[in-house]
């Protein structure tokens, strides 16, 4: 019996078919919960380890941590490690505090901001709350809710990729906002920030300034007026430090007690003595975060205007990152081209962005590799 075209077609994707749910099973415990069974996890850049690129896939800063932070590191002697670190973690809170104009009981310190945001949601929703953010955002925001179980509402934003605020009711009991928004790049003034804050008073607004450094209008401030804000903040990007995970929230007194009982129900020792003192060190290092931060800014204002002037369409950026497009190019093809000629750069699957890339600023010469790079692209396809 001869099968047809069409026939053979459907028989090979049914077999696909089998063979992907073979696979699924075959990394399927019977021990797994349903929550293991259902979640889609965050997947994280790629951290090469085969070969060298000019990586700007995963926004960390390309100049190193302060000296001071060096300094800091060396000093913890083997006796010190030997003990707990302090759960309070009140040499660095007391920093941030005096750094910020705050309180210490206003501070909150964890591994990392992806660790602060974790625990602010079993910390602030339940499984019958509301949170919202936008449908292009910080892609961990989704995969916490689903964890936790939290109803979502997805916001789509505007064609330009800016935020459509009368789109979300006064009714949630959570909205979270990356400002600046990222992959995007796009920031929003504190006023509106203020202004959301009244209209949304019994809303909680989690605000998530992991790049605030590099020119957005931080809020910290407003966590002394407004009882609904949360600022969540990292030393990953603006002070060099995604090695050593360290992250902050700021917010009224109840709301730091609220991330403190979550974290004492789960691990009291999250931040280990080295990322206590290097962070302090970091923080107290103001010369150098500011002369790494400007250089950073001043690379990437030059860089947006070098993609514009290859042909890119390019957003705003207030952040240490571009998102950008080659008309007529599928976003694929140029990531597939810059990683083929050494330079990783993040694409995310999404169908609204698919063909839009993020770009890590790096140094200066890395920078001019980048545009060099798509210069060329953009001339054979034009
Ligand atoms: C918007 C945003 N928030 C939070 C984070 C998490 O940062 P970390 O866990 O390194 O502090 C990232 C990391 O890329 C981010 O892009």
């Amino acid at each position: 019996m001869k099968l047809g075209l069409l026939q053979m077609v459907i028989l090979l994707l049914k077999l696909l078919f089998v063979m992907i749910l073979a696979q699924k099973e075959l990394f399927m415990s019977r021990f797994f919960s349903d929550t293991v069974k259902s979640i889609r996890p965050y997947v994280p850049g790629e951290q090469p380890k085969d070969r060298r690129f000019i990586k700007l896939n995963t926004n960390e800063n390309p100049y190193p941590a302060s000296p001071a932070v060096i300094e800091a590191i060396r000093s913890v002697t083997g006796l010190e490690a030997r003990l707990y670190p302090d759960p309070e973690v009140a040499a660095l809170r007391y920093t941030l505090a005096d750094y910020y104009g705050l309180a210490m009981n206003q501070v909150f310190v964890g591994n990392g901001s992806d660790e602060v945001l974790a625990m602010a949601f079993p910390a602030f929703f339940n499984r019958t709350d509301t949170i919202a953010f936008p449908d292009i955002t910080y892609s961990f925001y989704p995969v916490y809710a689903a964890m936790y179980e939290i109803p979502s509402l997805i916001v789509p934003l505007e064609e330009d990729f800016t935020i459509n605020f009368d789109a979300y009711p006064d009714t949630l009991k959570g909205f979270l906002l990356a400002n600046p928004n990222a992959p995007t790049g796009i920031a929003v003034t504190a006023a509106k920030i203020e202004g959301l804050l009244q209209f949304h008073s019994d809303t909680l607004l989690i605000v998530d300034e992991a790049y605030v450094d590099f020119g957005a209008e931080s809020v910290v401030s407003l966590t002394s007026n407004y009882d609904n804000l949360l600022v969540v903040q990292t030393m990953s990007k603006a002070r060099s430090l995604a090695g050593l995970r360290v992250g902050m929230a700021f917010g009224a007194p109840e709301l730091i007690k609220g991330l403190e009982c979550i974290r004492d129900s789960f691990n009291s020792y999250t931040l280990d003595i080295v990322a206590q003192r290097a962070a302090k060190a970091a923080y107290e290092d103001v010369t150098y975060f500011e002369t790494t931060r400007q250089a950073i800014i001043a690379t990437r204002d030059r860089t947006v205007a070098d993609l514009r002037e290859l042909g890119m369409t390019v957003r705003p950026s207030s952040a240490n990152f571009v998102f950008c497009t080659l008309p007529g190019v599928a976003g694929e093809e140029v990531q597939q081209y810059l990683r083929d000629n050494g330079v990783l750069v993040r694409r995310f699957a999404m169908e609204r962005i698919q063909d839009w890339l993020r770009i890590t600023i790096g140094l200066d010469e890395e920078m001019d590799e980048v545009i060099r790079l798509l210069q060329l692209l953009a001339l054979q396809k034009s």
